[in-house]
């Protein structure tokens, strides 16, 4: 089940709301998630209090990016252990929920492996079940973390491809607070670079279909107090061609082995240009996020969605009266098939540097990803 709260947010910075939330109010334990369906207009909490509650929230957005995907799953787990339902039911449809972003089943299967070996250790229920929370918990102070060194690492590689300072940055989909038990990914960087004085410009594609970039990275740039420009995803070339892009910062949903990097649909055409026009093409992620089971970038399973979200203009939980399938404003001949990949892979030759909390792996080879990995482990 899943109830809404509305409450109100801060003059600046980032959301007074957390973009997750474990609460124990007396009637139960529950996942609050900032609704991102509803941002920019308003702030309001999704209260989930079981897990197909949060499958839904996940399918729909409410909740979404790669990093706080994974921790969702992981609260999610939580939440099912704590309400007594069955945890490998509710860990199955959470893993499931949407394909592409690694983070999500690594985080299910965090939480999962705990709860199962409180058991194996003669736990009760309670016990394994707080055993998942504690999980849980661990992975959204982890990412915090890895956000706060992934700013470090990118901001000084930034430094060095671009010893002027001044840096204008292009952006795409959203990576910062609201994807993050931190301040994110690439957000995280440019966020870094504004407060050392070294953000000239952040543009902000607008993310088509679901505007990731003009509803909530341009929210968040505004909040920060970003010089920040928000663009069509088609003005990104004449951008280039007019020399006003100096490097190119995404995030990730999945990296192959071999450095292929999944990130939402228009990144791949962002690194054909960047190329072309010699700009630096970065993508930051935590290591999380590099599956080492996933070879290459045509492994990689790539997120279909719904056809209305192109042939409806609406943001995903806009519902307009009297409208088609998805509830917005047609913009297509109705019976119109879409071609709606969430995804697209760029292969490695096209990414500059890959920054994790580890250290950057540039240029991004099976080998160079994989000392990072093993980097982390050792920790
Ligand atoms: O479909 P979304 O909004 O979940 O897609 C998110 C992205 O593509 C982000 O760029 C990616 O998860 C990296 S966020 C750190």
């Amino acid at each position: 089940m899943a109830d809404q709260y509305a409450r109100s947010g801060e003059e600046n910075g980032a959301a007074a709301i957390p973009a997750i939330r474990w609460d124990e109010p007396p009637e139960g334990p529950v996942l609050a998630l900032l609704d991102q369906r509803r941002l920019p207009a308003e702030e309001v909490e999704l209260v989930c209090t079981d897990a197909p509650a949060l499958v839904d929230a996940i399918r729909t957005l409410a909740v979404r990016g790669a990093p706080l995907l994974g921790i969702a799953g992981a609260y999610g787990v939580a939440l099912a252990a704590a309400r007594g339902f069955d945890v490998d039911e509710a860990a199955a449809a959470l893993a499931g929920a949407r394909p592409t972003a690694v983070n999500l089943a690594v985080g299910v299967r965090r939480a999962q492996a705990a709860y199962r070996a409180a058991f194996a250790d003669g736990g009760d229920l309670r016990q394994a079940a707080e055993a998942a929370l504690t999980a849980a918990r661990a992975l959204h102070r982890e990412d915090a973390e890895a956000s706060a060194r992934m700013a470090r690492h990118g901001l000084e590689l930034l430094d060095e491809l671009l010893p002027g300072g001044g840096h204008r940055l292009l952006t795409h989909c959203n990576t910062g607070a609201l994807v993050s038990g931190g301040e994110g990914t690439a957000f995280a960087v440019a966020l870094a670079a504004h407060r050392a004085g070294r953000l000239r410009r952040l543009w902000v594609d607008e993310t088509r279909p679901l505007l990731q970039g003009a509803r909530l990275t341009a929210y968040e740039a505004a909040r920060n107090g970003m010089a920040y420009t928000l663009l069509t995803d088609n003005a990104a070339g004449s951008l280039f061609a007019a020399g006003e892009v100096d490097a190119v910062l995404i995030g990730a949903d999945r990296i192959a082995a071999d450095g292929s990097v999944a990130n939402k649909v228009g990144s791949y055409p962002l690194a054909v240009l960047a190329r072309y026009h010699h700009v630096p093409f970065i993508v930051v992620a935590p290591v999380t996020t590099v599956d080492p089971e996933t070879p290459d970038g045509a492994s990689i399973e790539v997120e279909q969605r719904p056809g209305h979200e192109v042939t409806e203009f609406t943001a995903p939980q806009v519902q307009v009266a009297g409208a088609e399938a998805g509830g917005g404003i047609p913009v297509a001949p109705l019976g119109t098939q879409a071609y709606n990949p969430a995804f697209d892979v760029t292969p490695p030759e096209l990414v500059t540097a890959i920054v994790t909390e580890e250290g950057v792996a540039s240029p991004v080879t099976a080998d160079s990803l994989a000392a990072l990995c093993d980097r982390s482990r050792q920790v």
